[in-house]
């Protein structure tokens, strides 16, 4: 059988990888300053994961949401430590579309609406409603039109007083920091006022940290960068280090009942424990404080770099803008210099999104690497 062809691939065939490194099926070293596109925290098979979950697999692997899992109760309480949101409730499931899916669901059966304000750029996910509110109409298909969803640009104040005025939306989702969008954010009077209006018509604010979360931008969230305080916050990329797990939380004026929400998978043994064992390890080695420090590495080395116009983003969640399209130059980081990095919707921006254990000595490298490939392969302008 051949596999449903949805992905343009790379020619390369990863067998192994450890921390920063990924190798591949002749031995090749890659420097990966993707991660798995911002799924790898702690960096790939850190010992504390591959003997914490190894040894959950030797217990109990899964069973289903209808008994008890303490485990679900230890990684609440170890979310709600490291970001300070102690108060809020925690819901499990697999997947980033999956948690922004269960955020909307629940958006709406909180407030009784359908509508639903999102922002020009934004990427929410693929499956129904997470693709609705997502900014492309080329990955949507007839049957995502179903839902009622209006886009306006960050900063436009007007725009969201005025839409948020009838009162006939259940949710503004926005990402404090765009990922496939092109690493763009609002202004922080924006920001303010998007947790005001929401406040005072009674909308769900959605804080989609799904990309952002668990430490990337130095803070435990993005928008943590701003004194807000959302009512839905959705996760999932970084929280497993690659196994796959999401969630949301969920703020103590939204009450639960049974039933409004569920998943087979979502939550179970091994996935629980998989996400402790990133928390420990984020903490243990002080991991956001070091995603600040190398972002200022990052731009230190980046500003040497004529060819760069702009750096965008915070900690390791950057993005470099150049004023020519990157694409023949990230196949020359990926073939002739051995260097994963990601793309983006804006065609002139190189996503950095590395394991948040990366060292100044592979920013080095990369920028060695960039300097080459500038001068054997692109001619800027
Ligand atoms: C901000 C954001 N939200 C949601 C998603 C969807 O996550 P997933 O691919 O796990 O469904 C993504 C994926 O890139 C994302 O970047």
């Amino acid at each position: 059988m051949k596999l449903f062809d949805v992905y343009p691939l790379y020619e390369v065939t990863p067998v192994r990888a450890k921390d920063v490194y990924v190798y591949d099926d002749h031995g090749t070293e890659y420097l990966d300053l993707y991660g798995g596109h911002a799924v790898i925290s702690i960096g790939h098979a850190h010992p504390h994961y591959l003997n914490s979950i190894s040894d959950q697999l030797n217990k109990i692997g899964f069973y289903s949401n209808a008994i008890q899992n303490p485990l679900q109760n230890k990684l609440a309480d170890a979310i709600g430590a490291q970001s300070c949101l102690h108060s809020y409730a925690l819901f499990l499931c697999n997947s980033g579309a999956e948690a922004i899916e269960n955020a909307l669901k629940l958006a709406s059966f909180h407030t009784q609406r359908k509508k639903v304000l999102a922002f020009h750029k934004s990427f929410h996910g693929r499956t129904s409603a997470a693709v609705a509110v997502t900014d492309n109409k080329v990955i949507s298909a007839p049957l995502n039109a179903q839902h009622e969803v209006d886009f306006i640009a960050f900063n436009d104040t007007e725009a969201l007083k005025t839409a948020l005025a009838t009162k006939t939306y259940c949710s503004v989702i926005f990402e404090a920091i765009q990922g496939v969008g092109g690493l763009d954010q609002p202004d922080e009077a924006f920001v303010l006022a998007l947790e005001q209006e929401c406040n005072a018509t009674g909308t769900c604010l959605i804080a989609d940290e799904v990309q952002a979360g668990f430490g990337r931008t130095g803070t435990f969230f993005a928008y943590q960068h701003y004194p807000i305080q959302p009512h839905i916050i959705t996760m999932a990329k970084g929280m497993g280090n690659g196994f796959p797990i999401g969630g949301i939380l969920v703020h103590p004026s939204i009450n639960a009942q049974h039933g409004m929400l569920g998943t087979t998978f979502g939550g179970n043994h091994l996935a629980c424990r998989a996400s402790l064992a990133v928390l420990d390890v984020l903490q243990q080695e002080n991991l956001q404080e070091h995603a600040k420090k190398m972002e200022f590495y990052f731009r230190e080395l980046a500003e040497k770099q004529p060819a760069i116009r702009n750096v965008k983003g915070r900690g390791l969640m950057l993005g470099i803008e150049f004023d020519f399209e990157v694409g023949t130059l990230r196949k020359s980081l990926i073939y002739d210099h051995h260097i994963f990095t990601g793309g983006s919707s804006n065609k002139k921006l190189i996503r950095i999104l590395p394991p948040l254990t990366v060292q100044k000595h592979h920013i080095d490298f990369f920028f060695d690497a960039l300097k080459k490939a500038l001068e054997q392969n692109i001619q800027p302008s």
